[in-house]
């Protein structure tokens, strides 16, 4: 039985976040450029994705670039950029055929305006699908991401559109940008390293995190089952005791 007939499609996660870390170590064992590394980890997205929507998962969430990266040489910047570019423009036609509705979060404002504009063209273009909801944290930050939502509470409760009394867990996350989503059950980071990297801090308060040394290059569809079916092995106690939850 392969890994994916393993799988309990009634006890799925409902959305899945994933640092898809390791690309430029990928690309330095084979003696090449960070970037060819880039590259190669489109096609692991692209089968991941694929993966994704055989099963029926609802949403994933895809860390692509940091704030922090920004800082990384400029040449790679711009040179993720312009894949950035090019991925969504030829992929288009294949989140149509799958049903996928693109999304994207984090201070996009940032993005060069090419970049942006291709974005904005393909999230409308797909915003009327209802299959699996990709969405893709581009020049994201957990920490700016909470405060961005402080400022915008701030401004409601001097505004007098709410009391302070109304500051809660639900009327907070409707500031952030994954209003309206689920949070996520499970994070994945390829790559080896165990850390979250600022990366959706809020939202996995109670994820279940599953780390593997794969390169993200090398990551694809069975290896996101794998980590459905370890996620399923487990037992969520959300602090009560095992007896309690079963
Ligand atoms: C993840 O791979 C992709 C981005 C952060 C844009 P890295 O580029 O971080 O690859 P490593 O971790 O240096 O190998
Ligand atoms: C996290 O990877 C960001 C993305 C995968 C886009 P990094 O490679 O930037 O994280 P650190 O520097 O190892 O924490
Ligand atoms: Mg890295």
């Amino acid at each position: 039985m392969g890994v994916k007939d393993q799988i309990d499609l009634q006890r799925l996660p409902e959305h899945i976040a994933v640092i898809m870390d390791g690309n430029g170590r990928w690309a330095k064992e084979r003696g090449k450029l960070r970037i060819f590394g880039h590259h190669n980890g489109v096609i692991s997205v692209r089968d991941v994705i694929e993966g994704a929507c055989d099963i029926g998962l609802k949403y994933i969430t895809l860390y692509t670039f940091s704030t922090e990266n920004w800082n990384r040489p400029k040449l790679e910047v711009i040179a993720i950029m312009e894949l950035m570019v090019t991925t969504i423009n030829k992929e288009i036609k294949n989140f149509m055929e799958k049903n996928v509705r693109l999304r994207a979060i984090g201070d996009l404002s940032m993005l060069p305006d090419k970049a942006y504009r291709e974005l904005q063209k393909a999230i409308e273009t797909t915003s009327g699908n209802t299959g699996l909801v990709m969405t893709l944290a581009l020049s994201y930050s957990s920490k700016r991401e909470i405060l961005r939502a402080v400022k915008l509470v701030a401004e409601q409760v001097k505004n007098g559109d709410l009391s302070i009394d109304d500051i809660n867990e639900e009327t907070f996350e409707k500031n952030l940008y994954t209003s309206g989503m689920p949070d996520p059950e499970l994070l994945i980071r390829t790559g080896g390293e165990h850390r979250i990297s600022n990366y959706l801090l809020w939202q996995i308060a109670y994820a279940e995190l599953y780390f593997t040394t794969k390169l993200w290059p090398d990551f694809r569809k069975e290896d996101l089952f794998e980590a459905i079916l370890d996620y399923q092995k487990r037992e969520r106690r959300f602090g009560l005791t095992s007896e309690q939850v079963n």
